[in-house]
This record gives C-alpha cells, sequence and structure tokens, in this order.
C-alpha cells in the first residue's frame, strides 16, 4: 500500500492506494484561510499538520490489513506559500499562501534589483504576486525581526513532511514557484539572493520529488498510528502531482485543473522553451522535465463565490441544475472571473471581474452558465499562448471541480476546440503524490509505466463545430471586457 497526501487550500486529502492502484480509503479535513485584511490570504502551518494528523489516523484506524505493509508516503501540496522556521525549526508567522496579493510592491522592486530579462533567464518565470519570493521581500521590508530570526523558509508540503521525519528538504517542482531557483539548471540563484538581497542560507537543500527523504518519525508514527518502516517521498507542487496523476508525462499531453484556482499545463521535454513569462514553465515531478502553465486565479472560487452568495447552503448539483438547456452564451450573460485579480494573461491584481449585458428575464441558472463559461473562457486565454508558441492542444485531460459536470466538459471542449477526457476514479493531485510513493517504492520502474497502470479514462467530450464557432464570436467579445474595465478598477 502507499499514501497520497494532497495538502490543498481548503482542506487536506489522505488516499490508501493498493499495489493496483485503487483506492481503497480516503479521507479530507477541511481548515480555514485567515483573511485579516484585503488582499491577505495566510494560514496556520500547524492547523495543516493537525489536520493531517487527524486524517492519517483516521485512515490507518480504518485499515484492515497491516500497517507496516503501507510500504511509502508522498505528497501534493498547494505551491508557493510562504512557510518561515527559526533555528528551533519553529514556525515564525502565519504562512503567507499563493492567493495573497499583498506584495504587488515587492514584485516592483524585484524587476528594479534584478531587471526583467534577467528574471524570466533565470527563473523563467515573472515577478507575480503569489510566488514566494515577493512574499520574503515583504516580511522583510515590514516585519523585518521576524526575517532576521528566520533560519529557514519552506514551501506548505514541505514543512508537513518535515514534521513527519525531522528532515529539512524543498523539491524542484515547488521551488520553481519561488522565483528564487535557477529553473533551466535546477539550483538556487546566488545571483538573485545577491541582487534582492537575501540570505541564500535561507533556502533548502534541493531533492527530486520522487527522492527518499526519510521515515516516519517515531513520534509522528505514534500520533497516526503508522510504522517508524514506511518510506517518506519528497512528493510535488499540486499541479505538478496533478500532472503525474492525469499521466501528462510526456509531449502533447495536456491538463486542465479546476479546483479554486483553474490551471491549464502542457508538458514540455526541455528547458529552453521560452514564452517570455506569458505563462509559467516549472519543472515537473517526473526528472529533468518541465510544464508550461496558465492560471485563473478565481476558478471554482467563482462558482463557490456565486453558491454562497446567491444560493447559500444549497449544493453545486442543484445550482446547476438545467445548465444544459441554457443556451450558449448565457443568454447575452458574460462573466469575467477576476475576483481576486488575475494571472494569465494579464498578471493584473487590480483587475475586478463583471457580469455584462444583464437584462430582467436572466434568471439564476443563466448567471450560473456565464460563470461557468467566464471561467473556461479565462483558462481558453492561456491555451492559445501554448498554441501560438506552435503547439498542438488537440487532447485536454480534465480533472477537478471542472469535471463533475458534464455540461461543463462539454463547454470545455467546445471553448477550448479540443477532445476532453475524464478520468474515471479520479483523484487529482493526490494520485499523483500516491504514484510518486508507489514508484518510490520500486513497484514500478518509473512514473508513466505506475501512471498507465493506475490512470484509466473514462469518457470523451468531442468538440462540437457549430459549438466552436459561436464561443469563438464570444471568447472575442470576452476579451473585450478586460481591455474595457481595466481603467475602472
Ligand atoms: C499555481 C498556483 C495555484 C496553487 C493552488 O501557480 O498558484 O494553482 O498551486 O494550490
Amino acid at each position: 500500500f502507499v499514501i497520497g497526501v494532497d495538502l490543498g487550500t481548503s482542506a487536506v486529502k489522505v488516499v490508501l492506494l493498493n499495489q493496483s492502484g485503487e483506492i481503497v480509503d480516503e479521507v479530507s479535513k477541511e481548515y480555514p484561510l485567515i483573511q485579516e485584511k484585503d488582499g491577505y490570504s495566510e494560514q496556520n502551518p500547524n492547523e495543516w499538520i493537525e489536520k493531517t494528523t487527524e486524517a492519517l489516523k483516521e485512515l490507518v484506524e480504518k485499515f484492515e490489513g497491516d500497517v507496516s505493509s503501507i510500504e511509502g508516503i508522498s505528497f501534493s501540496g498547494q505551491m508557493h506559500g510562504l512557510v518561515l522556521l527559526d533555528e528551533n525549526r519553529q514556525v515564525l508567522r502565519n504562512a503567507i499562501l499563493w492567493n495573497d496579493t499583498r506584495t504587488t510592491e515587492q514584485c516592483k522592486q524585484i524587476y528594479q534589483l534584478v531587471g526583467e530579462e534577467k528574471l524570466l533567464d533565470i527563473t523563467k518565470n515573472p515577478a507575480l504576486e503569489g510566488f514566494t519570493l515577493p512574499k520574503l521581500l515583504w516580511v522583510k521590508q515590514y516585519e523585518p525581526q521576524t526575517l532576521e530570526k528566520a533560519k529557514t523558509f519552506m514551501l506548505p508540503k514541505d514543512y508537513l513532511r518535515f514534521k513527519m521525519t525531522d528532515e529539512i528538504h524543498m523539491e524542484y517542482s515547488d521551488a520553481a514557484g519561488t522565483l528564487l531557483l535557477n529553473v533551466a539548471e535546477k539550483k538556487w540563484s546566488d545571483e538573485i539572493c545577491k541582487l534582492v538581497g537575501l540570505d541564500k542560507k535561507l533556502c533548502p537543500p534541493l531533492v527530486e520529488s520522487t527522492a527518499c527523504v526519510g521515515t516516519v518519525t517515531e513520534s509522528f508514527a505514534s500520533v497516526t498510528g503508522l510504522t517508524t518502516t514506511t518510506k517518506v517521498f519528497a512528493g510535488g507542487a499540486d499541479n505538478a502531482c496533478g500532472a503525474v496523476g492525469s499521466s501528462i508525462l510526456s509531449e502533447g499531453k495536456t491538463l486542465c485543473s479546476i479546483g479554486t484556482s483553474g490551471v491549464v499545463l502542457s508538458y514540455e521535454e526541455t528547458n529552453d522553451r521560452d514564452f517570455q513569462g506569458k505563462v509559467h514553465y516549472f519543472n515537473h515531478s517526473k526528472e529533468n522535465a518541465f510544464y508550461t502553465m496558465g492560471v485563473t486565479l478565481s476558478a471554482g472560487h467563482s462558482l463557490s463565490w456565486f453558491r454562497d452568495t446567491f444560493a447559500r447552503g444549497e449544493e453545486f448539483t442543484s445550482l446547476l441544475d438545467g445548465l444544459a438547456n441554457v443556451s450558449i452564451g448565457a443568454n447575452g450573460l458574460l462573466f469575467t472571473p477576476y475576483l481576486v485579480g488575475e494571472r494569465t494573461p494579464h498578471a493584473d491584481s487590480i483587475i475586478r471581474g463583471s457580469f455584462i449585458g444583464m437584462d430582467a428575464s436572466h434568471k439564476r441558472i443563466d448567471f450560473a452558465r456565464a460563470v461557468i463559461e467566464g471561467i473556461t473562457f479565462s483558462l481558453r486565454e492561456s491555451i492559445d499562448i501554448f498554441r501560438e508558441s506552435g503547439k498542438t492542444i488537440d487532447t485536454i485531460i480534465s480533472i477537478g471541480g471542472g469535471a463533475k459536470n458534464d455540461t461543463w466538459l462539454q463547454i470545455q471542449a467546445d471553448v477550448f476546440n479540443a477532445k476532453i477526457i475524464k478520468l474515471k476514479n479520479e483523484q487529482g493531485a493526490a494520485m499523483g503524490a500516491a504514484i510518486i510513493a508507489a514508484y518510490g517504492v520500486g513497484w514500478y520502474g518509473s512514473l508513466e509505466e505506475c501512471a498507465s497502470d493506475f490512470v484509466s479514462y473514462d469518457k470523451t467530450f468531442e468538440p462540437i463545430k457549430e459549438n466552436v464557432e459561436k464561443y469563438n464570436e464570444l471568447f472575442n467579445l470576452y476579451k473585450l471586457v478586460y481591455a474595457n474595465t481595466k481603467d475602472l478598477s
């Protein structure tokens, strides 16, 4: 058996898999966001540990086999979040998360200190509020005494793994989202650290996602019921793990994953593609592989915001009941999902969303359809950037909340003009983490072999020509909304 742990933004999910890749059991535990000011988004790292411990304990208690047959465990985690530890390895402040947008000023500083060209050359990515380096510089500027006490910085799931093993590491797929990694050379950038005035010693040792970093400590075993023989593997960023868990492990494969944020990502074999920072370019969890990625900050978040604001307490299935009966274009209603700003392609933390074209005849379901179409249009903007670079995007695997509704999957096929594949028993990033552990303990010779055994296709949604044409026209209108509302924010 192996365990995959996905430390997400709203909850931690742990899954137990047998050697055939079947899900034996899964447990989830939620935790809140701490949003003290507009644009702030934090979590208490010790809450992650508490909830993961509870989830693992429950999983182990329900497990009927011999606990020592759980051979390995690995992780997937929300990216970019800053965790700071002091010399006694104690957390110094709440973690500042990927969806926190307080660092616009620090992004400007990074461009001034490093220069845009050099930053893109070394990190392959632009300075965006969500990434880790701007957060470090924010702490340096506004809480200097905290940074002075800091001995190391970590990312969310790396902190969790440290609490399980007592070993401090970071792995490449998550380190890529810090803006401190030389992505092509897979090493911390001395140059960036020097230019921004950060001590490189704050950066933890780097390992591969599949590296075994130790075994479960006695104290962690005693609180969860796990044994100290279970091997612990480094794991990956949630998006890299989502890709592993959907078998996006070779050229030509593309993923659409709609959770709180939404991403489209495409596998890259080489370290030298240049998208001029228009989309992210990160190290994959597969050794020496990469992926290109576009991010919509409020994807599932837009839909849950809509539900919580206008249909509190209702299930998504009932909220979306009748979605297929609303015609393409939501009867003239257009939504832009910029509830907390937007990442790709605008890199704009100030812009806010809109409903355009409201009519007295519109019903709640028209609004719901507009929200879903708007989220999908936003992801199409990233797909267009991939295509403009010469990539062929004709088949996309869809996972997450966006894959739970067949009408939405057809909308994806029509908006993206690509075949959409839904997976059987999809487990998202937690499956990727479990595959890393399964490969790590030696069940397979490669991640690809393991994924091709563990991941299977369910339904396929083909683009319908007539719908594609209608959506192409609406997409042109959608793009105009950003340009025309930008100055209003
Ligand atoms: C990616 C990003 C989000 C988080 C969500 O750059 O910020 O997708 O990883 O957990």
